[in-house]
């Protein structure tokens, strides 16, 4: 049986920092009441001209990834992209990374699961290399939400709350039976969809047909989050999931060396953190500097913390995630 672990990490983020005060001259919003409701302090914004998208941050992230796990980009076998804001409305990230990494004719899979997305390619990735398919799988998570959201009084429930950035992983086959990972668990109820969506440009809204067929009709072009009902949802299926990976591996929260929680809110990491009694140094938790960063964000979190020394060999890591679908999941790691 081949298990897989990873054997590299990278992230990138944009250099333009947007603080909250910035975003206070844009919109009806301050400082304190984002802080307090998120624990955001400041994120990354692409600026215009910076020569960023989606799959450039995913590739520069790649790079690195790549380079630490002692390969090169002709060993990667797989290429698989989460994002919910692709360069284009089609084709997606994956194909863009191939091309610009120069690899050879490899498939390039997109993930759709939004701040569920890292992890559900690493799920993907995971049982490629289980059954022996793959040696090498790249898996990025990557987002350019500034280009798409409403920076005006309208759109401040939503827009004060996401940054850009992107995060990558390779995996690699392993023979080292209990190390690597040791499953993951995945989830959706599509009942709750509109929670927390975008809905168009989609073939149900698209453009110019709408244009044509009423000028007056308002495009929902925008996200839409209801905050207060993600909220809840979030903080009972983020402990379901890991009571679940945890309960599979024979394991308590006791075993928990380190929590990567998708960075949704730090009011939900701290209220996941104390559900299963965490110190503060077996959670990482990188939301103020970064915002919520969907599908990159675990990855980010992931490398940063690695690189801070925070993650040793043999550690018990745990990644998790909620978000639009709903879908949610969780990954149990031994380092
Ligand atoms: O990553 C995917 C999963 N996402 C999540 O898990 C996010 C879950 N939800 C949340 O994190 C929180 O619901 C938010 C941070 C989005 C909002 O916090 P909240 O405590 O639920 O606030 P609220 O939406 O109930 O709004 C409270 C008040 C409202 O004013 P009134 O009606 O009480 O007068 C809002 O209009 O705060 C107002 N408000 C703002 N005020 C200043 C909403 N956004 C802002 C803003 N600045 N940016």
């Amino acid at each position: 049986m081949h298990t897989s672990k990873i054997s590299g990490l990278g992230y990138y983020v944009p250099e333009n920092v947007v603080t909250n005060d910035d975003l206070s001259k844009m919109m009806d919003t301050n400082d304190e009441w984002i802080q307090e409701r998120t624990g955001i302090k400041q994120r990354r914004h692409i600026k215009k001209g910076d020569g960023n998208s989606t799959s450039i941050m995913g590739v520069k992230a790649a790079k690195i990834a790549i380079e630490r796990a002692n390969v090169s980009k002709d060993d990667i076998e797989l290429i698989i992209f989460a994002t919910l804001s692709p360069d284009m409305y089609f084709p997606g990230g994956g194909v863009r990374v191939q091309d610009m990494l120069d690899m050879k004719t490899v498939p390039a899979l997109d993930v759709r699961n939004q701040c569920s997305g890292f992890v559900y390619a690493i799920s993907v990735a995971d049982q490629f290399i289980k059954t022996g398919m793959y040696e090498n799988v790249l898996v990025i998570g990557s987002e350019n939400h500034s280009g798409g959201l409403d920076m005006t009084t309208r759109g401040r429930g939503v827009s004060v709350i996401f940054g850009d950035g992107a995060g990558a992983a390779v995996l690699t086959r392993s023979k080292e039976e209990g190390r690597g990972i040791l499953s993951t668990h995945l989830h959706s109820q599509g009942a709750h969809a509109k929670e927390l969506s975008l809905e168009g440009p989609s073939t149900e809204h698209w453009v110019p047909k709408i244009i044509e067929e009423n000028p007056q009709e308002s495009i929902p072009y925008y996200p839409y989050m209801n905050g207060q009902f993600v909220f809840k949802n979030a903080v009972a299926r983020f402990s379901e999931v890991i009571n679940e990976g945890l309960k599979a591996n024979h394991l308590t929260a006791a075993d928990i060396n380190m929590l990567i929680p998708h960075q949704a809110n730090l009011r939900i990491s701290q209220f996941v953190q104390r559900q299963f009694k965490l110190s503060d140094d077996q959670v990482y938790n990188n939301i103020q500097k970064y915002g919520n960063t969907t599908a990159a964000s675990i990855p980010i979190a992931l490398t940063e913390a690695w690189e801070e020394g925070k993650i040793n060999k043999g550690d018990l890591v745990v990644l998790a995630a909620f978000g639009s679908g709903f879908t949610w999941g969780s990954a149990i790691i031994r380092w």
